[in-house]
């Protein structure tokens, strides 16, 4: 299988601290990576620098085999507009916008009209389980049911990679394992690869790979947890 993400030799220095120490690592196609590691690890700052938002002071991050952290701010942001989906813990939808048109708005931005971006929108919600939510504005939806439209929106743009930041952080445990499973099949139903940060090891055991990582270093890396 190709590589559709690479980074190789990450390093990342905030003044004295180093929040990545040269950090390997590969995402194939359709692969789910988990990175997991205590508080202050440097997970959020690997998963930043893969997805173009955190430059690297040095090393390489390479999509399809092309570099991306010497681009540009306007290429960089384009290719994050178009290449990458993102996932927070909450509060990323739109409040005053219906469900439709928060997944809507990655195309919208991509310039499509809005009338042909809302009905490419509407296709994701019968995958995620929320037929019938289109309408519905985020103060009117479930945690869950707000992360699944997250994700909706995060694959709108059909993109190669889905980056999730604590996706289930903000959710109890049934409702994690209901979102982490959605999350993990729909993007690799779409050809996707998912680069996911979880504290939760039942959350982390959904995906193909999960690496550890202790004071910005790789501490362990597990193949094909997912029989
Ligand atoms: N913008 C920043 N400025 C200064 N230091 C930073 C910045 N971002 C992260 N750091 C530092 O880099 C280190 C790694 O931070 P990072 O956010 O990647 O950790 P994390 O593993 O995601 O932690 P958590 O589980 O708490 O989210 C920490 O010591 C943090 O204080
Ligand atoms: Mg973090």
């Amino acid at each position: 299988m190709h590589s559709v993400l690479a980074g190789h030799g990450l390093v990342k220095k905030y003044g004295s601290t180093t929040a990545l120490a040269g950090v390997d690592v590969e995402v194939r196609e359709r692969d789910s990576l988990a990175i997991m590691g205590p508080s202050g690890s440097g997970k959020s700052t690997l998963l930043h620098t893969l997805a173009g938002i955190v430059r690297p002071d040095g090393g390489q991050v390479l999509l399809r085999g092309e570099r991306i952290d010497n681009l540009g701010e306007n290429k960089l942001s384009a290719l994050r507009r178009k290449r990458f989906g993102f996932v927070f813990q909450s509060g990323q939808l739109l409040p005053e916008l219906p469900a439709e048109e928060n997944v809507a708005l990655p195309l919208m931005l991509e310039g499509t009209p809005r009338r042909q971006a809302v009905k490419r929108a509407r296709r994701w919600f019968a995958p995620l389980g929320l037929d019938g939510l289109e309408g519905r504005r985020p103060g009117q939806l479930s945690g869950g049911q707000a992360q699944r439209v997250a994700i909706a929106r995060a694959l709108a743009v059909e993109p190669d990679v889905v980056f999730a930041d604590e996706p289930t952080g903000a959710l109890d445990q049934a409702t994690s394992t209901e979102v982490i499973r959605l999350l993990t099949s729909v993007t690799r139903e779409q050809g996707a690869a998912l680069v996911m940060v979880t504290h939760d090891a039942d959350v982390a055991a959904h995906c193909d790979h999960i690496l550890h990582v202790r004071d910005g270093l790789i501490s362990n890396y597990s193949q094909y947890t997912v029989a």
